[in-house]
């Protein structure tokens, strides 16, 4: 059987792409990754990427993002996977492989859309906090949320220890959603998730 295609964008340390290569390894996940899209030459995510020989993409102006496409639809592109990926996506970008796009937030939409998820969340006395997948739309942090992970945030939690543990649920969380994915569980409806054909009206809470 054909194996499932996907390309990754990341722009740091590439923690969760990591951790859907070692998913792909033990054979949970079958998919594989045919490359991965930067913006940012300094990704450590990069040198993951070589480590694995997997091809690596620099993406800048919108003509780069115009050669993606491209490139996604010659190679039959099935998945984008967004992992820790900060830019914003052109919106033709977005348009053209919606449906297809993942991403995962830190935070438990639609709480918290943006940057520093983790201070907010801890200044504004949140008692919970999270990460979450959701299908990716033009509107930022705005899509159909598949899955989300909380965790109680403690007296005793800083920004750092905060972020330690989002990274933990994320990890647990997103190759469940790419698994969904590819294995066509799940599906976009334009700002629905159907999960088994029939619409989610909350995402699935992760225990
Ligand atoms: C993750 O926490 C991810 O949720 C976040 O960036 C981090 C990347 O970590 N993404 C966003 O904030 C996107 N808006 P990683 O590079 O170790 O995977």
């Amino acid at each position: 059987m054909r194996k499932v295609k996907s390309i990754v964008f990341l722009s740091g340390n590439g923690s969760n792409f990591q951790n859907i290569i070692d998913n792909i390894k033990s054979g949970f996940l079958h998919i594989e990754i045919l490359s991965v899209v930067s913006n940012n030459k300094n990704a450590y995510g990069l040198e993951r990427a070589k480590k694995e020989k997997i091809k690596t993409i620099m993406v800048n102006s919108d003509n780069d993002y115009n050669n993606v496409t491209e490139y996604i639809i010659t190679n039959s592109v099935d998945i984008v996977i967004l992992a820790g990926y900060m830019k914003i996506l052109p919106k033709s970008f977005v348009n053209k492989h919606i449906g297809k796009i993942l991403n995962i937030h830190p935070s438990l939409l639609p709480k918290y859309k943006g940057l520093n998820t983790h201070s907010r969340a801890i200044k504004d006395k949140e008692k919970y906090h999270g990460a979450s997948v959701h299908f990716v739309t033009p509107d930022l942090d705005n899509g159909p949320v598949i899955i989300q992970g909380k965790v109680e945030i403690k007296n005793s939690d800083t920004k750092d220890i905060l972020e330690e543990k989002i990274h933990k649920i994320e990890h647990e969380i997103y190759p469940l959603a790419i698994k969904w994915l590819s294995e066509k569980f799940i599906k976009q409806e334009n700002d629905k998730c159907l999960f088994n054909n029939e619409v989610l009206t909350t995402p699935i809470e992760h225990i």
